[in-house]
C-alpha cells in the first residue's frame, strides 16, 4: 500500500450537479485600494430559485468579514454564519439585497489567486485573478460558473500610487476624491459568471489604438504595461487586430465592449486570463522584441493573444455551465486559436507543432497515472484540471468534428451554438447538440472521446489483390475500455487517407461502392471495432498515407516498410503526413540502434532520405529543420517499458550524429555559411526558417565537430541581431561544452540583468544541459540573486525546465533530481499550491522507469506525501501519481 496524503481531499462530482438554488441578478463593488489592506462593500441582489428551498450559501475564503446587512438591516452574529469557506445566511428571499465589507490582506497574497500586488511593495500594482474559484477570495458569492451576472465595479484608490484604474466592462465615469484619491466606475452590460471579473490597479503605460468591428463598433485597445516593457507591447497590439479580423472573416463574431484592455504582469500563475474585457497576460506571453524574444515566442504572443479574444465568444458570451465542461471553452478556443495560427503562419508546420506538443505533454499524462477524460467525472481541486487533455486533446475534439461537418457545416454548428447559447453556460451536449442540429446529423457518437482516458490505438493493415486489382485497408481500433468493468463502445475515428503508388503518385481513389467523382484524398470513419474498405480500380500495390494532417488523435500502429515510409516522406504533398513518415523512420532507425541490430536497414534509408532532401531547393528551410529533428526524448521514452532517460538521451544523440555523418561535415559548413550570410533581424517567414534551419545545421555540426561548431556559435552569439540567434548559439556552446561558453553566459547575465523574461532564458538554457552535471548547475543557479520561488516564471525557468525539459539530467540513477524535486515542492507549496502542484507532475510517469530509477522516484513521492500540511492542489497530484 502507498502512504496517501494525510487530508486526502474531498472530490467534487459531475454527477452531484445540481442548478444553483440562488443567482446573483446584479452586483455592485466598491473597493478601496491599497497595497497592504483593501477593503471591499458587495451589494448583491438575490434570485431564488423557487423549486429549491435551500438557504443562502456563499462561497468565501480567507476573507475578514467586517459588516453584513440583508435589505439595509445589519445582521446580528446570530443571522449568519462563517465556517468552512462558506457564509451562511438566514432570512434571505427572493429579491433581497445583502451587502457584505470584507478586508483583504493583497501584499500577503502568494498565490496569486484572487486580489494580489504583482510587483514590489513601493512599486508594483494591484490585479485580480479569478478562473477558477478566485472570486471566493474577493468577496462572499455563488463563485460558480452558471451564476451570470451584471457588474457595476467602483475603484477608489490614491491617485499619486494608482494612476491607473481599470475593471472589466465600460468605463462609466471616474472624478476626484478628497485627500489626493480618485475614483472611477465601470459597468459591463453583459451578464457573466464570476470568475471573469478583474481589476487592475497601479501605474501603468499604455500603448492604444482604434478599431472599428465589422458591424461598425469603434473600440479602444489597450495594451498596458510597466513603463520599462509598454515599447515591448506593439507586435501583441497587431496581434489583437489580426485576431479581431480573423474571427469576423471566419466566424462572424463581432467585439461586444467600447474598449478592450489587454494589461501584461510578471507574476502570474498560468499563460493569461480572458476577463471580459480586461485580459490580464503574463508578459512572457504578451512582450516581445527582437533582442529579447526568440521567433518561437513571437509565435505563442500570437497565438496567446488570439486565444484569450477568441475567449470573448467563446468561454465569455458563451460560459460553461460548471468545471467539468472546462474544455467546452478551451478545447473549442485552443482549436480556433490553432486555425488562427495556421492561416497567419504555415498551416503544415503548425500541425507539426501542434502535434508535437500533443505527443509531448498530452500522450504522457494519458498514459500514467494523472489521466482523465477531456471531460473529467471528479475532481478535487480544480487548478488540477487545467491540463494538456482538457486543452491540447480537447482541440483535437474539436477539430475531428470541424472536420465530419466540413468547413460549411462547422460554421453553420457554431453559428447555432453562438446563438443558442448566447448569455448562458453551457455543456459540452449543447455543443454536440448545436453543431449536429445545424446540420442534421447526430454527433452523440463523439460524446464518447469525452469521457474517456487514454490514447486509443488504431491499427490498419493493407492488403492487394492484383488480379482484382483492389485494395482492401483494414482499419481496428482494440476494444476500448477491455478490462474495465463496462466495456464502451468503440470511437468514431477519422482517418484521411490517400493512397500513392511506388513511384509516390498519389491515385484516384474509389470506394467501393461509392459514385461520385474520385478524389485524391478522402475520409472515412470507423465507427467499429474493426472495419474493411476496399478500394477499386488500383493498377498496383499502393502505399498508403494514413491519418492526414493527424485527423483523429490516436496511436497509429501500420506495418511499414522503411521503403514506404521513405517514400511517404519523399513524396507525400501532405507536409505534416511528410513528416510523419520521417518521424516513423527515425523511430525505426532509433530502434536499431537501441537493440544493436545486425541490419541497419532503417537506419540507412532514412539518413540516404534526409541526405536528399537536404539538396532539395524546393523545400522549405523550416520544414527541412523539423525533418532533420528525430522525435524527443519524452516521446521516445513513451514507447520503452523500463525507461532509462540517459540511455535514450544517448542513443538520441547517436542517431543525430549518424545523420549528421552522413550528411559530412562539409555540406553542414557549407549550408551553414549559406543561411549565416543572410543573418537579418526580419520576422518575415523565410527569415525566420532560415534562422530555424540554421540552429539545426549548428546543432548537427555541434556533435560532428564541437570545436569548429563552438568556434561558428562564438561568433554567431557575438554577431546576433537578436534573440533567436543568440539564444541558439550559447546553446550549442552549453551543449558541446565548448571554451567560449563560460564568456557568453556571462554577458548573456549582464546583458539581461534588467530584462526578467531574457534572463529566464538564461536559467532555463543551463537547467537543460543534458545529463548527471544538470543538478549541480541547479543549485548554484539556486544562489543566483536573481532566483526566487516567489516568482512562478523564474519557477518554470530553472525548475521547470529541469525537471519536465531535461530527462537525461533530472532522473540521475542516485535520485538527486528527484528528491530536490520533492523538497523544493513543499517550500514552494508553502507559497504558491498553484504552482507545486504543475511542478509536482513532473513525477508523472515514475512508475515505468528502469527499477533503480523507480525505487528513488518511488521514496522521495513517498517522503513527501507523508507531509502534514501540504495543500489540497499539491495533495491531490501526489496522491494521483503514486496510484
Ligand atoms: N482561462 C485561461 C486561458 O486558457 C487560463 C487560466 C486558467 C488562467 C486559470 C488563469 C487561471 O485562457
Ligand atoms: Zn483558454
Amino acid at each position: 500500500m502507498h502512504a496517501l496524503p494525510e487530508q486526502t481531499p474531498a472530490l467534487i462530482r459531475l454527477r452531484d450537479y445540481r442548478a444553483p438554488a440562488w443567482r446573483v441578478e446584479t452586483v455592485e463593488l466598491d473597493f478601496d485600494l491599497g497595497i497592504e489592506a483593501t477593503e471591499l462593500s458587495a451589494r448583491l441582489l438575490l434570485r431564488r430559485d423557487p423549486a429549491q428551498q435551500l438557504p443562502l450559501q456563499l462561497d468565501g475564503e480567507n476573507l475578514q468579514l467586517l459588516s453584513i446587512a440583508l435589505d439595509g438591516v445589519q445582521l446580528p452574529a446570530t443571522a449568519y454564519r462563517y465556517a468552512g469557506n462558506v457564509l451562511e445566511v438566514d432570512g434571505a428571499r427572493d429579491g433581497s439585497v445583502l451587502e457584505t465589507r470584507v478586508r483583504l490582506r493583497p501584499a500577503a497574497n502568494t498565490a496569486l489567486e484572487g486580489l494580489y500586488l504583482s510587483g514590489s511593495d513601493e512599486a508594483g500594482f494591484l490585479l485580480t485573478q479569478c478562473e477558477a474559484e478566485g472570486f471566493r477570495h474577493i468577496t462572499f458569492f455563488p463563485d460558480r460558473p452558471d451564476v451570470l451576472s451584471c457588474y457595476r465595479v467602483t475603484l477608489r484608490a490614491d491617485r499619486a500610487r494608482f494612476p491607473v484604474l481599470l475593471a472589466g466592462g465600460n468605463p462609466d465615469g471616474s472624478g476626484e476624491l478628497e485627500g489626493g484619491r480618485h475614483w472611477a466606475c465601470f459597468v459591463d452590460p453583459h451578464p457573466k459568471p464570476s470568475y471573469l471579473f478583474a481589476l487592475v490597479a497601479g501605474r501603468l503605460e499604455k500603448i492604444e489604438r482604434n478599431y472599428v468591428t465589422a458591424n461598425g463598433r469603434t473600440v479602444q485597445l489597450k495594451i498596458w504595461a510597466e513603463a520599462d516593457a509598454i515599447d515591448r507591447c506593439h507586435y501583441a497590439m497587431d496581434a489583437l487586430e489580426r485576431s479581431m479580423r480573423w474571427d469576423e472573416r471566419t466566424y462572424g463574431r463581432n467585439y461586444d465592449l467600447d474598449v478592450f484592455h489587454v494589461v501584461a504582469t510578471h507574476d502570474f500563475n498560468m499563460g493569461a486570463m480572458e476577463n471580459k474585457g480586461l485580459n490580464i497576460f503574463n508578459a512572457k506571453c504578451l512582450l516581445a522584441d527582437p533582442d529579447s524574444t526568440t521567433d518561437e515566442e513571437y509565435r505563442h504572443v500570437e497565438a496567446v493573444v488570439a486565444h484569450e479574444y477568441f475567449h470573448n465568444w467563446s468561454g465569455n458570451r458563451v460560459t460553461c455551465r460548471d468545471w467539468f465542461q472546462l474544455s467546452l471553452k478551451e478545447g473549442l478556443t485552443v482549436f480556433r486559436e490553432q486555425s488562427f495560427s495556421a492561416d497567419m503562419n504555415s498551416a503544415p508546420l503548425k500541425r507539426i507543432e501542434d502535434v508535437s506538443l500533443l505527443r509531448r505533454a498530452q500522450f504522457p499524462e494519458d498514459a500514467g497515472p494523472l489521466a482523465h477524460p477531456v471531460r473529467p467525472a471528479q475532481y478535487s481541486e480544480i487548478n488540477n484540471f487545467y491540463t494538456a487533455t482538457v486543452y491540447e486533446k480537447g482541440s483535437e475534439l474539436v477539430r475531428m468534428l470541424a472536420g465530419a461537418l466540413g468547413q460549411a457545416g462547422f460554421r453553420r454548428g457554431m453559428d447555432l451554438y453562438f446563438e443558442r447559447h448566447d448569455g448562458h453556460a453551457a455543456t459540452l451536449e449543447d455543443f454536440l447538440g448545436a453543431l449536429g442540429d445545424a446540420n442534421g446529423t447526430d454527433l452523440t457518437p463523439y460524446l464518447a472521446w469525452y469521457g474517456q482516458a487514454g490514447t486509443p490505438r488504431l491499427k490498419a493493415r493493407g492488403h492487394y489483390d492484383a488480379a482484382r486489382q483492389e485494395y482492401t485497408l483494414t482499419l481496428a481500433q482494440p476494444a476500448p475500455g477491455k478490462g474495465t468493468a463496462e466495456p464502451r463502445p468503440p470511437l468514431p475515428i477519422p482517418v484521411k487517407l490517400a493512397l500513392f503508388d511506388r513511384e509516390g503518385t498519389m491515385l484516384p481513389l474509389r470506394l467501393d461502392g461509392q459514385t461520385s467523382e474520385p478524389a485524391s484524398e478522402i475520409v472515412v470513419v470507423l465507427t467499429q471495432t474493426e472495419q474493411h474498405f476496399v478500394f477499386g480500380h488500383v493498377a498496383s500495390s499502393p502505399v498508403p498515407s494514413l491519418l492526414r494532417g493527424f485527423s483523429a488523435p490516436v496511436i497509429l500502429e501500420c506495418d511499414y516498410t522503411p521503403d514506404e515510409l521513405a517514400l511517404l516522406l519523399g513524396h507525400d504533398p501532405d507536409g505534416f503526413n511528410r513528416w510523419e513518415a520521417g518521424q516513423q523512420l527515425a523511430v525505426r532507425a532509433y530502434e536499431e540502434l537501441r537493440d544493436g541490430a545486425a541490419n541497419s536497414h532503417a537506419l540507412d534509408v532514412w539518413r540516404a532520405a534526409l541526405a536528399s532532401l537536404f539538396h532539395d531547393t524546393a523545400i522549405d528551410d523550416a520544414l527541412l529543420a523539423d525533418l532533420l529533428t528525430p522525435p524527443g526524448e519524452i516521446e521516445l521514452a513513451e514507447r520503452e517499458t523500463a525507461v532509462d532517460p540517459q540511455r535514450i538521451h544517448q542513443l538520441r544523440q547517436r542517431l543525430q550524429w549518424v545523420l549528421a555523418e552522413r550528411l559530412g561535415g562539409e555540406v553542414l559548413h557549407r549550408r551553414y555559411r549559406e543561411l549565416a550570410a543572410h543573418t537579418t533581424i526580419d520576422m518575415d517567414a523565410i527569415s525566420q526558417a532560415r534562422r530555424r534551419l540554421k540552429r539545426r545545421v549548428l546543432e548537427l555540426l555541434n556533435l560532428l565537430d564541437s570545436a569548429s561548431a563552438g568556434e561558428l556559435a562564438a561568433a554567431q552569439y557575438h554577431d546576433a541581431p537578436g534573440m533567436t540567434d543568440r539564444l541558439a548559439a550559447l546553446t550549442v556552446l552549453l551543449r558541446g561544452d565548448a571554451p567560449q561558453a563560460a564568456l557568453a553566459l556571462l554577458d548573456f547575465r549582464a546583458r539581461y540583468a534588467d530584462n526578467a523574461l531574457a534572463l529566464d532564458k538564461w536559467f532555463a538554457v543551463q537547467a537543460q544541459v543534458p545529463g548527471e552535471r544538470a543538478l549541480d548547475g541547479v543549485l548554484m543557479l539556486e544562489r543566483d540573486p536573481g532566483f526566487t520561488l516567489k516568482n512562478p516564471n523564474r519557477v518554470q525557468a530553472l525548475l521547470g525546465a529541469f525537471v519536465r525539459g531535461n530527462p537525461s539530467g533530472f532522473h540521475r540513477i542516485d535520485g538527486a533530481g528527484y528528491r530536490l524535486l520533492a523538497e523544493r515542492l513543499v517550500a514552494l507549496d508553502a507559497l504558491n499550491p498553484q504552482v507545486a502542484a504543475r511542478l509536482a507532475t513532473a513525477f508523472n510517469g515514475w512508475q515505468r522507469l528502469e527499477s533503480q530509477r523507480r525505487d528513488a522516484a518511488h521514496a522521495a513521492i513517498v517522503t513527501l506525501a507523508a507531509r502534514t500540511g501540504l495543500s489540497r492542489n499539491l495533495a491531490e497530484i501526489i496522491g494521483g501519481v503514486l496510484n
